[in-house]
């Protein structure tokens, strides 16, 4: 999978991307991520990317030639399955969305700053837009780092073992089950005598029953049918 982002604090990225699982998958070839100085892009000798708002109002507005330039040229070079926006006023990123996108060959990654970019943007270059969660950020960088790493942790063969993302909270709309390692007794405070047992089967509906008592309790809305 290759994973371009375009951004005007490409710096932001650096960190999330280069340590752990998404290195690993990085350095084994699973996944290529280039990210994409916006500023590269910008208008006039001032580099120009922002403007103010036509109608008037606070805060600047991402302009449409820089961003335009960027994703043609992109594109040009090879053919996107998504070109996403992240926003706040989008739709929430869920686990079925990262399923979804860790199963595509390219992914193109618009990040936004100030009051977002020209709606014209949206509608002509973008196929999904995404929010992480109902609060702002300062821009859309961090965001994106969320996403990917998301998404490259469910290609096949990123993760060792493959029941691990197969079983994480939400795979199957519920949060996991309570896990416990060494010592069996801590303080006088012991791990369910069930888990010592070496009853699989007896294990399995433990963690199921566990699972769904989490979820009833935290966040019943998980399940509710859709
Ligand atoms: N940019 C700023 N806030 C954001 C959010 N919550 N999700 C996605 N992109 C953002």
């Amino acid at each position: 999978m290759r994973i371009d982002i375009i951004s005007v604090a490409p710096n932001l990225l650096d960190s999330p991307f280069n340590h752990s699982i998404v290195k690993r998958a990085k350095d084994r070839g699973f996944v290529e991520i280039v990210i994409h100085d916006l500023r590269e892009y910008g208008l006039g000798n001032y580099k120009q990317i922002d403007d103010t708002q036509f109608g008037g109002g606070a805060g600047m507005v991402m302009m449409i030639e820089p961003i335009a330039n960027c994703i043609r040229k992109l594109q040009s070079e090879r053919t996107y399955d998504e070109v996403i926006y992240m926003t706040p006023d989008a739709k929430t990123l869920n686990q079925g969305t990262a399923n979804t996108l860790s199963l595509k060959e390219n992914i193109l990654i618009l990040t936004g700053h100030y009051k977002g970019v020209d709606q014209r943007i949206r509608d002509t270059f973008i196929t999904k837009e995404i929010s992480i969660g109902d609060y702002v950020l300062t821009g859309g960088e961090l965001a994106a780092a969320v996403l990917v790493d998301a998404v490259v942790r469910l290609i096949p063969g990123v993760i060792g073992d493959e029941q691990s993302a197969l079983t994480d909270s939400f795979q199957d709309n519920l949060l996991s089950p309570p896990v416990y390692t060494r010592p069996a007794n801590f303080e006088g405070k012991k791990v369910p005598e069930i888990l010592l047992s070496g009853n699989f089967p007896k294990i399995d509906d433990w963690r199921s029953d566990k699972a769904y008592e989490r979820t009833a309790q935290i966040r019943p809305d998980l399940l509710k049918d859709d």
